[in-house]
């Protein structure tokens, strides 16, 4: 059966309020893109205002309000709640990057847990808001046997490593606003690894990889290329999250729940490398990587990850739309153009 898209409505998004968290970000910038062409008024902040050139590339930046706010700070995020009405709230920011949270839990832990209490509590005074998406991640379940996998939303989050627990506790505390305490209307995505235009995070595989090959620094792999990951590409990411606050903001019924959303498929690391190095041409690196893998181990990070999007299906008739050839294509291709135009160098080190 055809997917019927009533979310993707000029006629819904026209004139409304998108607060849009983490806007300097990867999903953010896509996020913004999508809800923009489709007539919503966009409100954004981040930490960071001068770091990703994606809205800029994309003349995204006078098509939005921009507001550099950091999360962590109460005040800030408080008075710009307190001052706009906001339809719907799309919350992506994070410290994502997982070589920082190694090395500095304190930010991460910050950022993700205080900052998803700011925005919420700042939301929970206002009252208004219909519609409130937050970005938890497969991370936050932790580790479950190969046999456990795909992972179900009624899995219990037993996450060890610093990013992971970011997560979760991002995750939980939304849980508890959405709660008969305070009833608002939340929902929590657990999405699978995402890809696609715009990943400017190089600790990332994907883009790493790419880079590689387009001989820009060298990759260096993280794992022994057995780890099982499931990819998203970033066009069917927004397109769920235009679908969940959409279906929010008309039913409060769906408050409190929780959707994972992956491909079904867990590719190894392996697997990745080798379609991006085929679609590169550029065999010869492949195999220079799987000598790397050889003597690589997986430190602080989960073995296996895949998932299913069997309850976004059964709820919304939703599934993804791109294979992870096409994706890897089009985001191949995006690479290119984009450091054509900009440096890499721009890209790297701390945010
Ligand atoms: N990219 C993935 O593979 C993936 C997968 C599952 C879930 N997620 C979740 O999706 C969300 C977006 O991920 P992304 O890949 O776009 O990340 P990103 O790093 O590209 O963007 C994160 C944004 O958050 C901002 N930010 C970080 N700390 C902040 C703070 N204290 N205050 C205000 N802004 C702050 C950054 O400036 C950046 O703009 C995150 O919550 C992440 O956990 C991502």
């Amino acid at each position: 059966m055809k997917m019927s898209k009533n979310y993707i409505s000029k006629k819904f998004w026209k004139n409304k309020t998108i607060l849009i968290t983490g806007i300097n970000g990867f999903i953010g910038g896509n996020l913004a893109k999508l809800l923009s062409n489709l007539g919503a008024n966009i409100i954004g902040i981040s930490n960071s205002s001068n770091k990703n050139k994606f809205l800029k590339y994309e003349n995204l930046e006078k098509r939005i309000i921009f507001k550099k706010i950091d999360l962590r700070n109460f005040k800030s995020i408080n008075n710009l709640v307190d001052k706009n009405k906001i339809d719907i709230c799309i919350h992506l920011a994070a410290q994502v990057d997982v070589n920082i949270a190694k090395t500095d839990p304190l930010i991460t832990y910050e950022s993700n847990i205080v900052g998803t209490l700011n925005l919420l509590e700042s939301l929970r005074i206002k009252k208004d808001i219909k519609s409130i998406i937050i970005a938890s991640s497969d991370k936050s379940y932790g580790e479950y046997p190969l046999n456990k996998l795909p992972y179900r939303e009624t899995y219990d989050l037993r996450p060890i490593y610093p990013y992971d627990v970011s997560k979760a506790c991002g995750d939980l505390i939304s849980r508890s606003y959405a709660s008969n305490l305070f009833n608002m209307p939340i929902i929590i995505t657990r999405f699978a690894n995402i890809y696609g235009p715009g990943q400017l995070n190089f600790t990332a595989l994907i883009p790493d990889c790419i880079l590689g090959n387009l001989s820009l620094r060298k990759f260096v792999p993280r794992s022994n290329g057995k780890n099982k990951r499931d990819f998203l590409f970033v066009k069917d990411v927004c397109d769920l999250y235009a679908c969940l606050s959409y279906n929010l903001y008309k039913n409060n019924d769906l408050k409190g729940e929780i959707f994972n959303a992956g491909t079904k498929h867990g590719y190894t690391v392996d697997t990745i490398v080798k379609k991006i190095c085929k679609q590169m041409n550029n065999d010869n690196l492949y195999m220079k990587i799987k000598d790397e893998f050889h003597k690589q181990k997986t430190i602080g990070e989960i073995q296996h990850q895949f998932m299913t999007y069997d309850k976004l299906q059964k709820y919304f008739n939703w599934k993804p739309e791109f294979s992870l050839e096409e994706g890897l294509s089009i985001t191949i291709d995006w690479y290119k153009k984009f450091f054509y135009k900009y440096d890499y160098k721009l890209f790297m080190g701390k945010k």
